[in-house]
């Protein structure tokens, strides 16, 4: 399973990097613009900081504005993948990036119907969003797990299953039981995965013994 950073700031990027979870990076335009920083420039930097792939997303809603987007990013860095947006111009452009040697993953996915249409086409990466269904009081995991379920079907489908807006250690851990290949989430949420009570009342514990023996 691999863990990707949802994240623009390349400090977080160092962090993950510094635990040993920076398999790779998902940037947005909202984290873009959070960043203040020129895409460029942010997707440059941190192919530099890791070795895995760095998801630069296209604004453009026409396919002939994605596809001059997609070929201008992949100049960048060679580990850029294009990331675009679950309309039928989106995959199209997809499908016609990926036949030029361009990795793509199709973003905003919210339905296993969506994932289908973009295996079938050919990207490298479909990336159904698990937080952004909680919200509205569906159920993020369960369409995940028909993604993973279709996609078990049929091998001859390879593209890998990105699970985003993932919000929660229990989405990662939901994630881990039904084989999704790769969680993207904010760095604060792999953080909390170390978290337990028991561990630091542990610690304490062992702390105030040794302090009995040491006296
Ligand atoms: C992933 O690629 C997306 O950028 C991200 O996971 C969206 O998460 P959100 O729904 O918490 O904004």
């Amino acid at each position: 399973m691999k863990f990707f950073i949802d994240s623009a700031e390349i400090e977080d990027i160092r962090e993950a990097k510094s635990l040993g979870i920076a398999d790779g990076v998902t940037t947005n335009p909202s984290l873009m613009a959070k960043s203040g920083r020129e895409l460029k420039d942010v997707v440059s930097a941190i192919s530099r900081e890791i070795d895995g792939p760095v998801f630069s997303e296209v604004i453009s809603g026409d396919e002939t504005g994605i596809l001059q987007e997609g070929y201008q990013m992949a100049k960048w860095s060679d580990q850029v993948v294009i990331k675009i947006p679950a309309t039928l111009a989106g995959i199209k452009a997809a499908h016609k990036l990926e036949a030029d040697g361009i990795p793509t993953g199709i973003t905003l996915i919210f339905s296993p119907m969506q994932a289908l249409l973009a295996a079938k086409a050919g990207v490298s990466y479909i990336i159904p969003f698990v937080g952004r269904l909680d919200d509205i009081s569906s159920d993020g995991m369960e369409m995940v797990e028909q993604v993973i379920a279709i996609m078990d079907n049929y091998p001859d489908l390879t593209c890998k299953v990105l699970a985003a807006s993932v919000r929660t250690p229990v989405h990662i851990l939901q994630s881990a039981l039904i084989g999704v290949d790769i969680v993207t989430a904010p760095l604060s949420v792999y953080k909390q995965l170390a978290a337990h009570p028991l561990t630091d009342a542990g610690i304490h514990k062992f702390l105030q013994d040794w302090q009995k023996v040491k006296k």
